[in-house]
């Protein structure tokens, strides 16, 4: 009898509960419908980086393919790996001449498909790179788009013919002069690049061009891979009729690059042609003007892209801009704006911007190892899906060249070249790419304390960090409390406990200068965390008491000591501790 009665109160439970699901399942929000992508922990790997196989100085595939169970032992999910495709390499490989092919430098396809069967094989995703805002100048179709004004391929590019006088100025980000417009003598005319005069725009108001981009991707979605990542394609459209903009328009380009024309009618359009027919995610650069553009982006029933990139924290003007209320204030804007439709990606670091904890932290060695743990732990704990640049699991700094010789970044070699021709200051330009170079961010992993860090047996593309005796992978990974083992328990915890991913954000103690503090909640289950962003001790008014909390996890080796009666907590410099509550 006793059986019987519980048997009848299980199904009750499991009919009431099933109704419950059914009844929530139509009610959730769009952000709290379960995808993959959205629980995603995206590790990027800058290849020409990571680890080089065969001593030419440049990181490739098969020294990827080495490290795979280091990336593995991460608790990452998925990889984004900057573009691998063949490339003359003026701006490391977004200078695309095949896109069916693969870098010399990087390895061969068969290296490829080693490399992603490698990845399937430890249940990790990988992320390709998709840069068709342009292509290289060495690409088979600008080559033959130069040939005669009546090639086929004339029209997958930009032109303007120079019997019209000189077309309407357009800024260009990487070009020498800051002009987007080449002369080219061969048909008398002017081709479109907004970046490097070697990465000619392509002209996406030509169906043609559209869909041989459309089997590009499929050929790689056909391959495998599970998702794409759409370089600058906020500024595919554009009016071709080029009108005059106002002047002085290129100090705030945004608004006349980003987001022009048709752009989300062939969104939709790729979207249908590709992403409808595979398992693929797909994630923007950056995430347009405002939210409504963010929004037109990613909705679900926009039909267009997954997941917005918004630039707002890396964009802060560096260094002085920063301001941790500014910080705090415009992430608890993005999560409000997409509490319920839509989704973003959480980071703090890219390949072009300088390091972590350079730029956010503290990379002196007394609070170095703390600060890197305290942004690891915002990074892993927002709602969002986190992207996690290779090198911040070590606290990787800036390495800050004194001279323009050890830079390679083509956007810094111009400028400075740029500054030389117009008497600009040199000086002052020197100081600012210290800081703020992208090459801070692509100096070579630190795997061991041997010549060039283990990172090759030859000469480096470009400098090692002359710190990396001190910090790297070999002195790291058997230290239970360095940073990279403090990164695996943030993988693990993300991991098991959905309310990370999911969860409600809610935004504590919010005029607080120092310390950034605020919960997640989800199915009556909450966590707190709490971040000093200082070199001092912080406090935190959290106005309800947490002494009977569950400290979680704390980036310090000794745990704090328990506060009794806490609604006001004091947080060691740099401290990072979350709570369940
Ligand atoms: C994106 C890439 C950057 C590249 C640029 C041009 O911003 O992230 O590295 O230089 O596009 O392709």
């Amino acid at each position: 009898m006793r059986l019987y009665l519980l048997s009848l109160i299980f199904v009750f439970t499991c009919l009431f509960s099933c109704t419950q699901t059914a009844i929530c399942q139509s009610d959730i929000p769009e952000s709290n419908v379960k995808k993959w992508w959205k629980e995603a922990i995206v590790y990027q790997i800058y290849p020409r980086s990571f680890k080089d196989s065969d001593g030419d100085g440049i990181g490739d595939l098969k020294g990827i393919i080495s490290k795979l169970d280091y990336i593995k032992s991460l608790g990452v999910t998925a990889v984004w790996i900057n573009p691998i495709y063949s490339s003359p390499n003026d701006d490391n490989g977004y200078d695309v001449s095949d896109y069916r092919g693969i870098m010399k430098d990087f390895g061969t396809m068969a290296d490829f498909d080693a490399l992603l069967k490698g990845l399937h094989q430890r249940g990790i995703k990988l992320v390709m790179d998709l840069v068709v805002n342009h292509s290289s100048d060495e690409h088979e179709w600008f080559k033959q788009s130069r040939t005669s004004r009546t090639s086929p391929y004339r029209d997958y590019y930009h032109w303007w013919n120079a019997e019209r006088g000189k077309p309407p100025y357009r800024y260009s980000l990487f070009d020498v002069n800051h002009d987007a417009w080449k002369y080219d003598s061969l048909t008398n005319a002017y081709y479109l690049h907004y970046f490097s005069r070697k990465q000619p725009d392509l002209n996406w108001e030509n169906p043609k061009l559209r869909h041989e981009v459309y089997d590009i991707m499929k050929f790689w979605a056909d391959k495998g891979i599970d998702g794409f990542r759409l370089d600058a394609f906020g500024f595919a459209a554009k009016d071709t009729s080029f009108p005059a903009l106002p002047e002085g328009y290129e100090k705030n380009f945004m608004p006349y690059y980003s987001m022009q024309g048709n752009l989300h009618g062939y969104l939709q359009e790729m979207n249908k042609e590709v992403f409808s027919k595979y398992n693929v995610m797909s994630v923007a650069e950056g995430a347009g003007n405002s939210f409504k553009d963010a929004h037109n982006l990613v909705d679900a029933d926009r039909n267009e892209l997954n997941m917005a990139y918004p630039f707002d924290a890396v964009d802060m003007p560096k260094p002085e801009g920063y301001s941790l209320l500014r910080f705090k204030e415009l992430f608890s804007r993005w999560d409000s704006a997409f509490a319920n439709k839509g989704w973003v990606a959480v980071f703090l670091a890219n390949h072009d911007q300088a390091r972590m904890v350079s730029r956010f932290g503290n990379d002196s060695p007394e609070f170095r190892e703390l600060s890197s743990k305290m942004l690891s732990t915002f990074i892993m704990t927002m709602r969002g899906t986190p992207y996690y640049y290779n090198g911040d699991e070590l606290g990787m700094t800036n390495a800050g060249f004194d001279k323009i010789e050890d830079y390679k970044d083509m956007a810094a070699l111009n400028e400075y070249q740029r500054l030389k021709n117009t008497g600009g200051d040199i000086q002052l330009f020197m100081e600012q790419l210290k800081f703020g170079s992208r090459d801070n961010g692509r100096t070579p992993f630190q795997w061991n304390g041997s010549t060039n860090a283990g990172f090759t047996s030859g000469t480096p593309w470009i400098n090692v960090n002359p710190n990396y005796k001190v910090i790297n992978y070999a002195a790291e990974q058997n230290d239970p409390n360095s940073v990279l083992n403090y990164f695996r328990k943030l993988t693990k915890l993300r991991k098991q406990n959905q309310l990370l991913v999911y969860g409600k954000y809610n935004e504590l103690d919010k005029t607080n200068p120092d310390v950034y503090a605020y919960t997640r909640e989800l199915a009556g289950q909450k966590m707190l965390v709490l971040l000093n962003f200082t070199k001092t001790a912080a406090r935190v008014n959290l106005s309800s008491n947490i002494s009977t909390a569950q400290l979680v996890l704390c980036n310090y080796d000794k745990v704090p000591q328990k506060n009794k009666y806490a609604s006001v907590v004091t947080l060691r410099p740099y401290e990072a501790l979350i709570y369940k509550l």
